[in-house]
């Protein structure tokens, strides 16, 4: 039971891993935790006296003879104790209110920001699809090609000023999924038609993992995701980039930028120890640190590459899902990724976002993230796989997949290279 859920021996016993509870990091996880203690604690007292009485009478009134192994049960001497019983009750009721007061308190706390910090407060709005989530800056909006607005859209990486009440709704677009973010808050459940809230804060910069908390379907235990909390300056930084539109890389911008990285972030000071799946070994000993870095382009970057990796973006059905804003990208049903070669993970949380990594998750996704929509198709918008009116996949002569997409492996070189450029 120890080892279970944990997935490095330090985090064992220091009990701090990526996702503990235990271990937090803001003053909703930490009132949430304080809660649980107070329970703890009150059902030990519990289990203590009540099993304290009961390993006495059994010993006390044991039998000691083969003629109390055989003896007649006792006549019950009298209807019992009036004081004993009320003090039973009385103790009972001692102990519920015991618990139900900071319930109650913490339900109120929970419920919503504290006024005295409502006005910092700010707002997203967290979307939960099969299986990935969307979050959108309610109060951040950017200029669409069409001359437009609409708040600023990222996926799976939530970055945040740290020290700032954040309140999520939660929504979904299908199915129920539930927000958890252990080490911040949770968890809180997306359902459909119904307009879910929670809030956290986070008191310190860090790179925090969170987890869809619903079973959702076959790819649910890797339905991930991050909040990354920024410094309030980093926090601007961040921001101001977001809501440019895509970066395009051009010989003559890569020439000129190859001495200033556009964002660059300040220093940072390990909060704790951490660790995710699949993750490079710099990955794994400071996940913050290889965010930062994502957030700056790339040594080495091929110009040529990248406008093939566009052309092939648009040329096999990328487009028709997910948004590039600024570029040929539209789609709305799959995340956005105007900037996703500055986030540190793809597949919802899943994969460190490495050239590698990207590479094989286009290649096979199905192969990561089980029944995922890019490859099996939905609706019109259809993926990997051509479907039929059934949804089912369609099979040639051959009893092969029939597919809609196909992409060579330079096609995908391009893919990566392009992807990476956003920054
Ligand atoms: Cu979404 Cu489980």
């Amino acid at each position: 039971m120890l080892l279970s859920g944990c997935n490095k021996v330090h985090q064992i016993f220091s009990l701090s891993g990526p996702q503990s509870t235990m271990v937090t990091a803001g003053p909703v996880a930490a009132r949430q935790w304080d809660l649980f203690m107070i329970t703890v604690w009150v059902c030990t007292f519990i289990f203590i006296v009540v099993g304290s009485i009961l390993a006495y009478a059994q010993y006390r009134f044991r039998a000691k003879s083969d003629a109390d192994e055989h003896a007649e049960v006792p006549a019950e001497a009298g209807h019992g104790n009036p004081f004993v019983e009320i003090g039973l009750i009385a103790g009972s009721v001692a102990l519920l209110v015991i618990i139900a007061i900071p319930t109650v308190r913490d339900i109120w706390y929970t419920h919503d920001v504290p006024d005295e910090e409502k006005a910092n407060a700010m707002d997203v709005t967290a979307t939960g699809y099969q299986w990935w989530f969307k979050f959108e800056y309610a109060t951040e909006n950017v200029k669409l090609a069409n001359g437009g607005e609409a708040p600023l859209t990222t996926a799976n990486e939530l970055v945040v000023p740290a020290g700032v009440p954040v309140r999520v709704q939660v929504r979904t677009i299908d199915v129920i999924h539930s927000f958890w973010v252990p080490k911040l808050a949770g968890k809180v459940d997306m359902m459909p038609n119904r307009a879910n809230f929670l809030w956290f804060k986070a008191e310190k910069p860090g790179y925090y993992y969170g987890q869809c908390a619903e079973y959702c379907g076959e790819s649910h235990a890797i339905m991930k995701f991050r909040v990354i909390a920024l410094s309030a300056a980093d926090y601007v930084k961040w921001l101001d980039n977001q809501k440019k539109s895509a970066r395009t890389a051009t010989a003559q911008m890569l020439a000129a930028e190859a001495d200033a990285p556009h964002v660059k972030f300040a220093s940072f000071k390990e909060v704790g120890p951490h660790s995710t799946l699949s993750g490079s070994p710099e990955f794994d000993a400071n996940p913050f640190a290889a965010w930062q870095k994502m957030q700056a382009p790339e040594a080495g970057e091929n110009a040529e590459l990248i406008a093939t990796g566009r052309k092939t973006f648009a040329a096999k059905q990328c487009v028709n899902c997910h948004t590039v804003r600024g570029h040929e990208g539209g789609g709305v049903t799959a995340p956005e990724l105007t900037h996703v070669g500055a986030r540190s993970s793809i597949a919802a949380g899943v994969l460190e976002n490495t050239p590698e990594r990207l590479h094989q998750w286009l290649t096979n996704p199905e192969y990561f993230k089980p029944g995922n929509k890019m490859y099996h198709g939905v609706g019109a918008m259809q993926g990997y796989l051509k479907l039929d009116d059934e949804r089912q996949p369609v099979k040639d002569a051959k009893g092969e997949y029939v597919r809609n997409i196909t992409l060579t492996e330079p096609e995908i070189d391009a893919l990566v290279a392009y992807l990476h450029s956003l920054k």
